[in-house]
């Protein structure tokens, strides 16, 4: 501190060279300087001034740091915040222990700053931040500061300032809002990040009042805070959120340096809110609060509950767990919260098991442990080994890695509509039956009803297998026993999810030299991850209006089908408005490549090409018949299957019509989406769309694989014939052999083989959709001899019939549209 001798040395200076700092616009203050009231210290581009200043109503004076050109008053920072000056003696001096000091009233010390190490030539700058900091003269721009305003914030989160803690130097970044309009002395409403560092607990953001916990954002879970799923990429702010041994902290940045805003703990509203300043209208308007709603109430619904703001009553009991008084509950007095419907059996571990929630914003953290390094199945195994773990999950859904454990009661869960995380919450042997008995009555029931039609098709043309053919059967089987193992699964198998880093590192940052395509919902690029795995990602295009939640649900579902003849989902990711899914990585491209080329068709001879269509049919089978879901593929085309080294065919974007075309299966939607030439008529005018529509462009697929031709544009060359109305009526001149690709007629085994194609072909494309076979009649038809019905006229007999008789909407589309083989997304039906 400073001697008396040295302060009398000051005031002696003072008296004798009043004039000593003029009001002059300045940006350093160095020992030999004396700033008073009337002056003030402005930073060098202009944006902030350091003075003296007296708030609302109060008659005291303050030293702070404003906005210097906005014209209402905005102190973002407050040196001395509860001892004010009751007169104009203020006075700021770096003294000669190269501190900063304020002096007041009868020349006591009102405030000072407590520099890291003493400097040789200190100075002290305001910087273009708004960041007051104390540093060596030398020091210029290396950040090298022995005291930094953005050390002790007041009530106001700057750009570019740490909110949390350096652990270093066990520092901690709080806000706390003033404690009235006339008053900057800390009030009630503080904002900081809760860390226990001996215990490794979770860190996350919290707003308190006074010691009471008064709403959390949720922990930070490598994207965002789990509470505030509104929080994403944004035009105005980049944000972060660092976590190691030495420092936790939160922190944003403008984007646009001409942008002015801020994020005040607000002592009025008691919400914590970004402001941003309006030119225009020379006001500050907020542009987003917490807490926002009654589920950001620290704890509304007591222990092991979740509220559900869409919910009415908000408050639910967590599945597994009843109210503890059920009257009370009843009576929307929550706060005693929810107990375990059966109790925990920890000694026996293979009694419990985890139940998955999704959407949430995960429990108080207070009593947690994380561990960055622990992987999910690693995590299971620490939960089930300790008796008083009652939950875990990822803490980071970005790498989806790390692992958290949560101990007790689990406190302040909501459930978001979108956004959010998943949580494991352990629950008794008995609930997990519970939970599983209701899904399973509903697959049985349909599992039964497929092995029924199964046998019954069976039995129907059991005479006619061929033997040679029965591998096929045989291969088929597989879809049941798959769709056996799909009950028996975990509830909790997670689809791993990867950051946006990741993927974009292993495709060279999305570059074209990595792209494979474009697909019908987006670009699709190949990769390598760092382990030398390859994959396929497609980068979804936005149109889709699902929420992140929803998305990442239906893609859970999606990757649980597996079949053969399907691409395997391998992962997805979700960061901000990008949504990305990874595939297998198919070396021999897709099958448009080969059939209608003349010279690549060769590699495909009429075995290969038989056992391709089986393939498919096979595939198609699954999806639309597995007991999980009924997926209508809706965009079934050639550039949609893909080959792998042995050349097996995979459908691929199965699922994606499901996912981005709404939440109707069956039925009429104002989306069309497909492709022309191998979309069914009823799907393309009238937007009806069912498995029969699938079944029409699996026709198509088929006969194309046989023609070696595309059916889109082939009238031109065919007096405006469609290839398949081309193909029928040589089909009832006994000509159909004609359609055979050249390379293909090699044996009459082969040719026989392939009309056989031919016929079912024409029978999926009959106008009607009644008239059509199903996939599993299809798959039938295919591996038999038996005698085939004859096909009715097909969908799209010439040109004319492609537009229903439309003529010029036939020119507009042709000409509008160049690409073979583009998927159409929006098509608004007649
Ligand atoms: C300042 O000094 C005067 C005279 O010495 C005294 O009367 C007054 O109470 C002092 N004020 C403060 C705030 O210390
Ligand atoms: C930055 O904001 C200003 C004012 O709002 C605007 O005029 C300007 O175009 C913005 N600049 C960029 C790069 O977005
Ligand atoms: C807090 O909110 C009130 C009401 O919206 C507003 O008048 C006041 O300026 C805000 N305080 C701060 C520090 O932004």
């Amino acid at each position: 501190m400073m001697g008396f001798s040295s302060l009398m040395f000051i005031f002696a200076i003072l008296s004798f060279f009043p004039f000593l700092v003029t009001s002059a616009i300045v940006d350093i203050i160095r020992p030999s300087d004396l700033m008073r009231e009337n002056t003030t210290l402005v930073s060098r581009d202009g944006s902030f001034e350091l003075g003296f200043f007296t708030p609302g109503n109060s008659k005291n004076r303050y030293l702070g740091v404003w906005y210097k050109n906005i014209p209402v008053r905005t102190v973002v920072w407050v040196a001395n915040r509860c001892k004010p000056i009751n007169d104009s003696s203020g006075l700021l001096t770096i003294n000669e222990t190269g501190d900063l000091v304020l002096f007041g009233q009868n020349k006591s010390v009102v405030w000072s700053t407590s520099s890291l190490k003493p400097a040789q030539q200190p100075l002290v700058q305001l910087l273009d931040s708004g960041n007051l900091v104390l540093r060596d003269e030398k020091d210029e721009n290396t950040g090298d500061y022995l005291w930094e305003s953005f050390d002790y914030p007041t009530d106001t989160n700057m750009p570019g300032m740490k909110i949390g803690w350096d652990l270093r130097r066990n520092l901690t970044r709080r806000l706390s809002a003033w404690k009235s309009f006339d008053d900057p002395c800390n009030g009630d409403f503080t904002y900081g990040i809760e860390l226990d560092q001996r215990r490794h607990t979770y860190p996350e953001p919290m707003i308190r009042k006074g010691s009471a916990k008064f709403y959390r954002t949720g922990p930070w879970n490598g994207v965002s805070f789990t509470g505030t799923p509104d929080l994403r990429p944004n035009p105005l702010f980049d944000y972060g959120f660092v976590y190691n041994d030495d420092e936790v902290y939160y922190i944003y940045n403008l984007k646009n340096k001409s942008v002015i805003s801020r994020i005040v703990m607000n002592q009025t509203t008691s919400v914590r809110q970004r402001m941003v300043w309006i030119e225009a209208e020379k006001i500050w308007k907020p542009y987003n609060s917490a807490p926002r709603d009654q589920c950001d109430n620290y704890g509304i619904c007591g222990a092991n509950s979740e509220c559900v703001i869409t919910n009415n009553p908000v408050c639910q009991c967590l599945k597994g767990f009843k109210p503890k008084i059920e009257e009370n509950w009843k009576a929307m007095y929550w706060s005693e919260g929810c107990v375990r419907s059966s109790p925990l059996n920890c000694r026996d571990k293979e009694k419990d098991g985890f139940l998955t929630f999704s959407g949430l914003k995960v429990p108080d953290t207070q009593f947690t442990w994380v561990n960055k390094s622990v992987n999910i199945r690693e995590c299971r195994a620490k939960c089930l080994s300790d008796c008083s773990c009652t939950a875990y999950t990822n803490s980071d859904i970005g790498e989806g890695s790390g692992c958290v454990l949560w101990f007790g009661d689990l406190f302040d869960i909501r459930q978001f509509s979108s956004g959010g995380q998943d949580l494991f919450i352990r629950v008794s042997a008995s609930e997990i039956e519970k939970a599983r008995a209701g899904r399973k009555v509903k697959k049985a029931v349909l599992v039964v009803a497929i092995v029924v039609a199964l046998a019954s098709g069976l039995i129907l043309v059991g005479y006619y297998i061929r033997r040679r053919r029965h591998s096929f059967f045989e291969e088929n089987t597989e879809t049941n026993v798959i769709i056996n193992r799909d009950e028996n699964q975990e509830d909790d198998l997670e689809l791993p999810l990867f950051s946006l880093h990741t993927i974009s590192t292993a495709t060279n940052n999305f570059s074209q030299n990595s792209k494979l395509g474009e697909g019908g919902f987006g670009p699709v690029y190949r990769g390598m991850l760092e382990g030398g795995q390859e994959f396929a990602v497609k980068r979804l295009s936005m149109w889709s209006g699902q929420g992140d939640n929803e998305f990442k649900n239906e893609v859970k579902l999606i990757a649980k089908l597996q079949h053969r003849n399907l691409v395997k989902i391998l992962g997805c990711c979700i960061q901000g408005e990008e949504k990305l899914l990874m595939y297998e990585y198919m070396p021999n491209k897709s099958l448009d490549y080969f059939i209608f080329d003349e010279r690549q068709g060769r590699l495909l001879d009429w075995p290969k090409r038989f056992q391709i269509i089986c393939g498919i049919a096979k595939g198609l089978l699954y999806l639309h018949h597995d007991s999980r879901l009924r997926i209508i593929h809706r965009d079934l085309k050639a550039s949609n299957v893909l080959l792998d080294e042995e050349m097996n065919p995979k459908i691929s974007d199965f699922g994606l019509a499901r996912t981005f075309g709404g939440d109707q299966l069956e039925g009429n939607t104002s989306k069309v989406v497909g492709t022309y030439g191998y979309m069914a008529p009823e799907y393309a005018f009238d937007g009806l769309f069912s498995i029969k529509s699938d079944v029409f462009s699996f026709g198509i697929l088929m006969l194309e694989i046989i023609c070696g031709k595309r059916s889109r544009g082939y009238y031109y060359e065919n007096n405006g014939l469609t290839l398949i109305g081309y193909a029928w009526t040589l089909l009832k001149e006994g000509k159909a052999f004609k359609l055979i690709d050249k390379c293909l007629r090699e044996s009459d085994e082969n040719i026989e083989e392939a009309l056989r194609c031919i016929h079912v072909s024409l029978l999926c494309v009959q106008q009607s959709p009644i008239d059509r076979p199903n996939m599993l009649s299809v798959v039938l038809m295919l591996s038999s001899e038996s005698t085939l019905p004859q096909p009715k006229p097909p969908g799209y007999f010439t040109e004319t019939d492609m537009w229903g008789g439309d003529q010029s909407a036939s020119r507009k589309f042709l000409s509008s549209s160049s690409k073979c083989d583009m998927t159409i997304s929006v098509v608004e039906p007649r």
